[in-house]
């Protein structure tokens, strides 16, 4: 997924594009690139690498005065990293950024090619400026609409033309907003790279051409103007601040039990505000990664205390199985970004065959949260980071609230457990977890030199393990795997090396003693074996113990040990925690 900004007004663009830049880094970073214009002059300037090296090449460059401007930092899908592959890519007379993909961009290179037009990079990109160039004459709208007509795909386009003072931008599946500024417009992927200049903002819909000048913004779709309405966003202006930690990832972390308050207190008051599963014959859960992960929580607490079975998948797998709703359905979708595409197309799968669609999300104005036939909306606040950590545990929060419901809907509440009661203790009790911040760095000091983790766990404690395997992967560069624990000896035991880490989650009373066999199997080869829990273990040196609380709740206090653990790792190795490498916060290509 790439990072889209641009800015056309009574300023110099440059400090306002690379700052942009900066906000949606996190949707990848591994080159980018400006385009700056005034009057029939385009000047463009790219680098690979992150944007501060963007940044250095403008300060040792003469640029032309410019008020209109293009920005765009990459997350490569079609061709390797590098300045011929950075955008903006231009083509004759037109310039432009692009987040998506092109499906037939091979296709429309090659009949392009044959009508003498070459090209300079390996991008889909390049492609499209190159077909908008062709059908180019008089009118910018009349040309986007004709090569848009050829292309198959998902794109966010912000387009510049030679000949043409003003900016334009279209999207399709890709997000893209207009930004509404006094005498200054501007185009982002998202809101937080403009949240400095305004909070006012169009959301550009499927294949809306949006023709921005500094004082006037047209949307127009299928060629007529339209009428849009102007949102406005809560985002605070500090959101994107680290307020004083190291890491944006440590301060969302440390954000937990505040947001959790948040997304809970409304569904604590009125319980019956949550949707009611009950109703449906069938579930599916859908989503990618940590999502997915957060999913597997929730399928084991209805399956255990609810009695309800249910049917998981990631997304992209899903979106291409033969499923068969042959049941009264419902299709349960969990996205942070609410722009995953695999997500996505899963969710218009579900909704082609008339199944509803329920989306468990944070960003409001994604499009899953606008697709999605009813929505339960996480406060996790914008996540910048790109490993989720907030967004997760509300994700797994709101996951036990359905549980909970559900068992209360089938008076299946077991007496001992107190959920809601513990509910409102649930912020304090992970802010005390949180606060035991060197026992976590003890652990990673234990760990931060190995290349192989194991994180082992059954049924709940195993859906939890994965999360905390895919946690430190994401940020330390160690291979890790989430193994079931009795499944350990069938075969993966034979990696099991003298001194290897295997953590090990025990909260499930009713299976801990077969956990504990496998923790023994660990040993006897040589494991160094590390017990997360909700009580301690006698002869055991390297553990972490957290109140035991309702089994709903109870992956809430072991998951941000998980999450610090891998954090401090990732810090003793000298990672950048926040951007790590090859990822994107929000995956919006196949
Ligand atoms: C990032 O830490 C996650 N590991 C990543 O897997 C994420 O959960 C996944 O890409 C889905 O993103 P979404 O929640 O925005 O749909």
């Amino acid at each position: 997924m790439c990072g889209i900004i641009g800015y056309i007004g009574e300023k110099n663009p440059i400090d306002i594009l690379i700052n942009g830049l900066k906000s949606l880094e996190y949707r990848g970073y591994d080159s980018a690139g400006i385009a700056l214009k005034n009057k029939d002059q385009v000047e463009t300037i790219k680098s690979v690498g992150k944007i501060i090296n963007l940044e250095e090449k403008i300060k040792s460059t003469d640029l032309i005065s410019s008020n209109l401007g293009i920005a765009h930092t990459r997350w490569a899908t079609h061709g390797r990293p590098s300045e011929e592959n950075a955008h903006p890519h231009q083509s004759g007379k037109i310039t432009l950024v692009h987040n998506g993909i092109i499906e037939n961009a091979d296709e429309l290179r090659e009949k392009l090619k044959k009508e003498g037009i070459s090209f300079y990079s390996e991008t889909d990109t390049e492609v499209v400026a190159a077909l908008i160039n062709k059908y180019y004459e008089k009118s910018p709208v009349d040309a986007i609409t004709k090569a848009l007509q050829e292309v198959k795909g998902s794109y966010a386009l912000g387009i510049l033309f030679e000949d043409n003072e003003d900016l334009y931008a279209v999207r399709k599946d890709s997000p893209l907003i207009v930004g509404l500024g006094q005498k200054e417009n501007f185009i982002a992927s998202d809101i937080a790279a403009i949240i400095d200049y305004t909070n006012k903002y169009i959301l550009l819909e499927e294949k809306e051409i949006a023709h921005i000048r500094k004082d006037k913004v047209e949307v127009i779709k299928e060629g007529k103007v339209i009428d849009k309405k102007i949102e406005q966003t809560n985002l605070e202006k500090d959101s994107k601040d680290k307020n004083g930690y190291d890491h944006y990832m440590l301060k969302e972390i440390m954000e937990e039990p505040v947001v959790l308050e948040k997304t809970f207190k409304p569904y604590l008051e009125h319980l019956d505000s949550l949707p009611d599963l009950t109703k449906y014959e069938e579930i599916h859960i859908v989503a990618c990664g940590s999502a997915m992960y957060a999913g597997m929580i929730g399928k084991t607490l209805l399956e255990e205390y609810a009695n309800t079975k249910v049917e998981i998948d990631v997304a992209s797998e899903y979106r291409y199985k033969n499923i068969i709703y042959d049941r009264k359905t419902i299709v349960i979708l969990i996205s942070q970004s609410g722009e995953t595409a695999d997500t996505i197309a899963a969710m218009r799968k579900a909704k082609e065959h008339n199944i509803d669609t329920l989306a468990i999300v944070n960003v409001k104005t994604s499009t899953i949260a606008r697709e999605s036939d009813s929505q339960i909306f996480i406060e996790a606040g914008p996540e910048i980071a790109v490993a989720t950590t907030k967004a997760y545990i509300l994700q797994v929060g709101i996951m036990a609230l359905l549980a909970y419901k559900t068992a209360l809907t089938k008076d299946l509440v077991k007496e001992e457990h107190k959920v809601l009661e513990e509910a409102e203790h649930l912020p304090r009790l992970i802010k005390e977890v949180l606060d035991r911040q060197d026992e976590y760095k003890e652990i990673a000091k234990e760990i931060y030199k190995e290349e192989d983790i194991f994180f082992i766990g059954r049924k709940i404690d195993y859906a939890t393990s994965m999360e905390g395997s895919l946690k430190l992967k994401e940020v330390s560069y160690i291979h890790s795997e989430a193994y079931q624990a009795g499944e350990l000896k069938h075969g993966t035991i034979s990696l099991i090396d003298e001194g290897m880490p295997v953590f090990a989650i025990i909260t499930d009373d009713t299976i801990k003693d077969k956990t504990v066999s496998n923790i023994e199997e660990v040993k006897s080869r040589g494991a160094k074996t590390i017990i997360i829990s909700n009580e301690s273990w006698d002869n055991q040196k390297l553990q972490v113990v957290v109140p035991r609380i309702s089994p709903y709740f109870q992956p809430l206090l072991i998951v941000p040990t998980l999450q610090l653990i891998a954090y401090e790792t990732a810090k003793l190795r000298g990672c950048d925690i926040d951007k790590p490498k090859n990822l994107a916060k929000s995956v919006t290509v196949e």
